[in-house]
């Protein structure tokens, strides 16, 4: 039985199959997004050519140590494909992101993409959503209105702390409410609840955005939705 981070290497190596020579391409941000910037990586080195757009820092650090193009996001225009993880993902392809911290970034690349490629390991596929805990990135101007608000939307609401017990800051400088809402029966309605509080920059409900889902399972198969 292959383990979880094997099973998101065969997905991304799978996924980074996809992309083609004068391509632009969106790089995810996480653990299952690493093994695809690597791959792509090593596809770059062999001739490939691409140019990229990082959804993070860590991403683009990653992606220039590897020695992948990347073009400043002022000049990128249409990109063709974005490959990258999620935290959970149903049958329609709807899904939560966030885990990373990077969701605004991911969403905004992943909109400005032809295609959103998933990848993950099988544990990440759930009849309905709301398992993990929905980010939801706030700004950090009266962020108890912002938390109240969310919590009337019935979630249980927790600011996001970093590694030394701190408020963690997003690349833009702003905060992560992540929110329990148990199981999400209506993702749709949700995300609409959601856009309208003010104080919420975005959330990691990605609906009608991925066009396909790559999963590596336990028995080292790739499934794809
Ligand atoms: C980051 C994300 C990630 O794609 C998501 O958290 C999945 O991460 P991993 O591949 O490490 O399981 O949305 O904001």
């Amino acid at each position: 039985m292959m383990d979880r981070m094997n099973m998101k290497r065969i997905a991304a190596e799978h996924a980074a199959g996809f992309i083609q020579n004068g391509m632009k391409v969106g790089l995810g941000t996480g653990s299952t997004a690493y093994y695809a910037i690597v791959t792509i990586g090593e596809r770059v080195r062999s001739g490939l050519s691409i140019e990229a757009v990082a959804t993070s820092q860590a991403s683009e650090q990653l992606a220039r140590e590897l020695g992948i193009p990347l073009v400043p996001i002022e000049q990128a225009r249409q990109l063709d494909i974005t490959i990258d993880g999620a935290d959970e993902l149903d049958d329609r392809l709807r899904l939560i992101k966030g885990g990373g911290g990077a969701l605004l970034r991911e969403k905004m690349t992943a909109y400005n993409s032809k295609r959103l490629i998933i990848i993950a390991d099988e544990s990440k596929r759930v009849p309905r959503l709301g398992g993990f805990p929905l980010p939801v990135e706030v700004v950090t101007f009266a962020k108890e209105w912002t938390v109240r608000s969310l919590e009337a939307l019935g979630a249980d609401v927790k600011l996001r702390l970093d590694s030394q017990g701190d408020l963690y800051s997003t690349d833009n400088g702003n905060y992560i409410a992540d929110c329990s809402f148990g199981v999400i029966d209506a993702p749709d309605e949700l995300a609409r609840e959601l856009q309208r509080i003010p104080g919420v920059v975005e959330h990691g409900l990605f609906i009608s955005m991925a066009d396909m889902a790559v999963i590596g399972c336990s028995d080292g198969s790739i499934q794809t939705l």
